[in-house]
């Protein structure tokens, strides 16, 4: 029994459907679920419901026929008819021991692998270059990185590509700038800084006075033009950019496997216009070039525009060119962008453009909502500032920094340094990943950086208050990976609750991916550390006679292997104390 345990329910009630003689209508969804209220069961199935319904017949007269085909060996009690025909499943006890001694032998903690696997591209992150990224990236970063994480964790073949913004009109102000105000051993000291400055600067001379709008705008058309000088400089701002980027990903832990930007596909723009007219999916009009979308519910009245009259090309061409390359060159399956909600419509005019060339690869548009001041505005400093991300990270890892000095005065400098670092990233992290991605949220810094309640410390606190156990034990652990799940006698209700929560994380992980949750992760983690905190304070471990310590144990460690995978998943690491 290596399913979850819905899986298995699923599959012996279609097993007793084909016994009872009913024949279930093609498509009928055979879901278990988990039951609400406890006290019934631990699963439930409304499956009788919906067939009575299909064939006009009696639900509950229905259900008692499943029923009584049901084979229940070795899984659950005999299922129970509740209601108007829900069939409720108690599991029993030995098989909660199996299930934690399968997550204590299996390295994906009894998570089965997605089938079939899928090549997946997922482009986050993917900030405009030559400003520093702001506080509302840390959306689209720190989701798309875990929903990377999962995927790749369920066995798919996951191309990260961070598709920054390198290309932008923004370079027609920073040449400018570069040329006339740029103080170099400020660039040399600072780059990133030196860079947002003159951009600042540049950006408020232009408000003052058009003429400097026209300059911006001859340097962008000579650096699209080719002029070399101007690429020097662009080259040059784009480097710097780069590096001040990885170091915050470094930070936190979040790699790309390409940084594919906009400026790669420059080459590819005309071509592809070009294509894309010759199949007459492109058409003129007033001298520009569009895709028009007649007969589509939404896009009938908003055209894609792939080319400008005056010949220039458009963020939506790049994107085409991008789709082009990730389909073509890397065969991906799946592409998903992890983007705000605001671009809503240019992937949908993209994925509808796509779809007219023919082909039909699944493109997946994982939109978030924004981060808002106090004021419900998008999120500025009083200074009128973006709050910078760098700026987030360091107070949060300064404020979990002061924690430790406070409790833990005589640790080592650089643990004290580690413990910070994970505490303090770790809880920016799961104050993103703990709401829903379409919420729009008002930035707080005591939300973001809180230590205490539903947040990344407590779960690491948790992890770190399972391990003290073995720290404790005498003598050697159990061989937990070849455990007998025969010796293991689960008795408590705690014991029970905790062997179910351990359960579910092979049915959690899946259904973040179903709809691009996380935070369905993240409210399983807290769940998980709640269940194990009311089996700690009812159930001692150590102190314990067998079966209950060896029991106990396992159910520890397999706590323990859940939380860290679990928290791993969301990009959080656990540090061996706090
Ligand atoms: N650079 C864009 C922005 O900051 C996001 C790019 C998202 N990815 C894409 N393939 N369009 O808004």
């Amino acid at each position: 029994m290596t399913r979850p345990l819905p899986d298995e329910l699923a599959s012996r009630l279609r097993t007793s459907l084909s016994a009872a003689g009913l024949e279930p209508p093609a498509g009928l969804d055979l879901a278990v679920v988990v039951s609400q209220d406890l006290r019934f069961g631990d699963y439930q199935s409304n499956l009788a419901m919906a067939l009575a319904k299909a064939t006009r017949a009696n639900p509950r007269e229905t259900a008692g026929r499943i029923v009584a085909a049901f084979d229940p060996t070795g899984l659950c009690a005999p299922p129970a008819i509740a209601g108007p025909g829900f069939i409720n499943f108690r599991i029993l006890p030995e098989a909660w021991a199996a299930k934690v001694a399968g997550i204590l032998r299996d390295d994906h903690c009894g998570v089965p692998p997605a089938a079939p696997s899928h090549r997946i591209v997922v482009d986050f992150s993917a900030p405009n270059v030559a400003k520093p990224m702001h506080v509302g990236h840390i959306r689209s970063t720190i989701i798309g990185d875990t929903l990377a994480r999962v995927a790749r964790f369920l066995g798919h073949d996951v191309i990260t590509d961070n598709h920054i913004g390198d290309w932008g009109t923004q370079f027609g102000m920073i040449i400018h700038g570069w040329k006339t105000i740029l103080d170099p051993s400020a660039l040399a000291a600072d780059p990133i800084h030196e860079l947002l400055r003159v951009y600042k600067e540049v950006n408020a001379l232009a408000k003052a006075d058009p003429a400097v709008i026209e300059t911006c705008r001859r340097e962008l058309v000579a650096l699209q033009q080719g002029d070399a000088a101007n690429l020097a400089i662009w080259r040059q701002c784009v480097e710097v950019s780069k590096t001040g980027l990885q170091r915050i990903y470094d930070r936190l832990g979040i790699r790309f496997d390409h940084w594919l930007g906009e400026s790669f596909y420059n080459d590819r723009l005309a071509p592809l216009v070009e294509r894309l007219r010759a199949a007459g999916i492109a058409t003129e009009s007033d001298g520009a070039l569009c895709v028009f979308f007649p007969d589509h519910p939404r896009l009938a009245d908003k055209p894609c525009l792939v080319r400008k009259a005056d010949g220039g090309f458009l963020y939506a061409t790049t994107d085409l060119a991008t789709i082009d390359f990730r389909l073509g060159e890397w065969n991906a399956d799946e592409v998903w962008y992890v983007v705000g909600a605001p671009q809503q419509l240019h992937f949908q005019q993209l994925f509808e453009v796509v779809r007219r060339t023919g082909r039909n690869p699944r493109l997946v548009h994982i939109a978030h909502g924004s981060i808002l001041g106090q004021d419900r505005k998008l999120m500025k400093t009083r200074s009128g500032d973006n709050v910078q991300l760098v700026d987030v990270l360091d107070e949060a890892v300064a404020r979990a920094r002061a924690v430790v000095e406070a409790k833990n005065p005589d640790l080592p400098e650089d643990e004290k340094q580690s413990i910070s670092t994970a505490v303090g990233l770790g809880a920016v992290k799961f104050a993103e990943l703990s709401q829903h991605r379409m919420t729009d949220y008002i930035f707080s810094w005591e939300k973001m950086l809180a230590l205490h309640g539903d947040t990344a410390p407590y779960l690491q606190y948790s992890c770190v208050r399972v391990r003290s156990i073995f720290r404790k034990l005498e003598g050697p652990a159990p061989a937990f990976a070849t455990l007998d799940p025969a010796g293991l006698v689960l008795q408590a209700p705690e014991e029970i609750a905790l062997a179910r929560q351990l359960a579910r994380f092979a049915e959690v992980v899946p259904a973040a991916l179903d709809d691009h949750r996380p935070n369905l992760l993240a409210a399983f983690v807290l769940e998980l550390a709640a269940a194990f905190h009311a089996f700690f304070a009812a159930c001692p471990v150590l102190k314990a006679g067998e079966p209950a310590r060896t029991t106990r144990l396992a159910l520890c460690a397999a706590t323990d292997k859940v939380l860290t995978t679990g928290l791993g998943l969301l990009g959080i690491g656990v540090p061996d104390r706090m």
